[in-house]
């Protein structure tokens, strides 16, 4: 059995890239189970608070070292990664030396209901993602566009090439 941990960038109720993440879930190859993280409940991040890890980030860094693989969605706020994606990061990579990321696979995915699907957001979650060593995959990239017509009602994604590249995308994650 592989386990990997999934991060939604969004912590909207009807987050597309939430919805996302639960696809996955459905989509995985057999053998692999995905866990959804909570990231709604790290602090802002401030070094003074390093000398006690606040418990949901210490669980998630937990969760991470032994996991096989990431997945992180990422919504794109103004051409890049959402703030509460980012304080994630940041918490994830601390203390000094612990970095939890590093010789991690990650793959990445997002969902916007602009054009380009987050391209933009991806590009700079992708350096981020390199500098802190997480092994990201090239390819497939998965961009999500206009997801409002992806999604039906109930948060199911129901576009089928859609389904079908995300399951691609998983096979190359779990064979990394
Ligand atoms: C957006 N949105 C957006 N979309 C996009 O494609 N490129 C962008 O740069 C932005 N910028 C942006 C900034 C802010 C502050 C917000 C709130 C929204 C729209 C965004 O794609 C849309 O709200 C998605 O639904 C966000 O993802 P979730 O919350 O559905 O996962």
């Amino acid at each position: 059995m592989k386990k990997y941990i999934a991060i939604s960038g969004s912590l909207r109720m009807n987050s597309f890239n939430t919805r996302l993440i639960k696809a996955t879930q459905e989509l995985a190859p057999v053998g692999v189970e995905i866990e959804i993280a909570d990231i709604s409940l790290f602090p802002l991040y401030n070094t003074d608070l390093e000398t006690e890890f606040p418990e949901a980030v210490q669980g998630l860094k937990n969760k991470i070292e032994k996991a096989d693989g990431i997945i992180i969605s990422t919504p794109e706020y103004n051409r890049s990664i959402s703030g509460a994606l980012k304080n994630a990061i940041d918490w994830i990579s601390r203390p000094w030396g612990k970095n939890s990321f590093a010789g991690k696979p990650v793959l990445i995915l997002g969902a916007s209901v602009g054009a380009i699907g987050t391209a933009v957001a991806q590009s700079h979650l992708k350096q981020i993602m390199v500098y802190l060593d997480g092994h990201v995959i090239g390819q497939p990239e998965v961009y999500i566009g206009t997801a409002q017509d992806k999604f039906s009602a109930e948060g199911v994604l129901i576009d089928e090439v859609t389904r079908e590249h995300i399951k691609k995308a998983l096979e190359v994650l779990v064979n990394r």
